[in-house]
C-alpha cells in the first residue's frame, strides 16, 4: 500500500461540515484521520469508528470511503459518554432530548451527514460497541477508536474490534497521552497494549492521534 502524502485533502464541503459539526476532532488531527482513512482505503474494506457523537470524525472516514468505493460504519449508542453527561466537563444541554430527558447525538449526526451529502456513504450502528463488535462478521480496514475512554471503554473497544481488523489495515487511536497531566490514560493503555502484542507498527503520530498497521495476528 503506497503511503498517503499527509497534505491530502477531503471535498470542500466536506471541510465545511467538519467544521461547522459539534465534536472533539481538531482539524490538524482530523487531516491525520482523514490520511489514515484515505490509505486504509485502498484494501477495498469497509472503515469502522468507534465514537460517533455528532458526526464530526465521521465526516472524514465517510468522505475517503467514498473516494474509493467503500462504506464507513461508526458506531455509538448516542447517550454520550461519561464525561459528557449534565455536570461534567463536556456536556451540552443541547443534544439532551428533552422528551426522554437523556442525551441523543443521533439527530445532530444525521443532520452532519446530510449537510456534507455523505449519506449514502455510511452505515450508523446505534448500539454499545462490545455488544456490536460480539456480532459482526466481516474484516475491516481501519479501526478508528474514539468512544468511551475508560479502562473499561477503550478495553472492550480494543478487544471487540481489533479481531475484525484485516492485515496491512490500520488502527488510528485518539486522545492518546503519555503524561496523565494531559489526559485520561484509557486511550494510552490500549495504544501501549497494542504495540507490546507485536501485531502492530506505528507509522504515524498527529498529537493525541496515532496511527498504527496491523502487520501480524493476535491482540
Ligand atoms: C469522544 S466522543 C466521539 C467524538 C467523535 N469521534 C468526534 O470526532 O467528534 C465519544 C462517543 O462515544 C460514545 N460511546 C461511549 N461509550 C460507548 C460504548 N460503550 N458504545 C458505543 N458508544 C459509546 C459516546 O456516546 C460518544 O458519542
Amino acid at each position: 500500500m503506497a503511503a498517503v502524502p499527509a497534505d491530502v485533502q477531503p471535498a470542500p464541503q466536506t471541510l465545511a461540515a467538519f467544521e461547522a459539526a459539534k465534536g472533539f476532532m481538531p482539524v490538524d488531527e482530523g487531516r491525520a484521520l482523514y490520511a489514515a482513512a484515505v490509505e486504509a482505503a485502498a484494501l477495498g474494506l469497509p472503515l469502522l469508528e468507534v465514537g460517533t457523537y455528532c458526526g464530526r470524525s465521521t465526516l472524514l472516514l465517510a468522505d475517503a470511503a467514498r473516494a474509493a468505493g467503500v462504506t464507513a460504519l461508526t458506531v455509538d449508542h448516542h447517550r454520550g459518554s461519561e464525561e459528557q453527561q449534565p455536570g461534567w466537563e463536556y456536556h451540552d444541554p443541547s443534544v439532551v432530548d428533552p422528551e426522554v430527558g437523556r442525551m441523543d447525538t443521533l439527530p445532530a449526526f444525521r443532520r452532519t451527514l446530510h449537510a456534507a451529502g455523505l449519506e449514502d456513504h455510511v452505515i450508523a450502528l446505534v448500539g454499545r460497541s462490545p455488544q456490536v463488535a460480539a456480532v459482526w462478521g466481516a474484516p475491516v480496514g481501519l479501526v478508528f477508536v474514539d468512544g468511551g475512554h475508560t479502562d473499561e471503554h477503550a478495553t472492550a473497544d480494543y478487544e471487540g474490534w481489533v479481531p475484525h481488523l484485516a492485515e496491512g489495515g490500520l488502527l488510528v487511536i485518539h486522545d492518546v497521552f503519555a503524561d496523565p497531566a494531559d489526559g485520561g490514560q484509557a486511550p494510552y493503555r490500549i495504544y501501549r497494549r497494542a504495540l507490546e502484542s507485536g501485531a502492530f507498527t506505528e507509522i504515524s503520530v498527529r498529537r493525541s492521534l496515532h496511527v498504527l498497521r496491523r502487520t501480524g495476528p493476535g491482540i
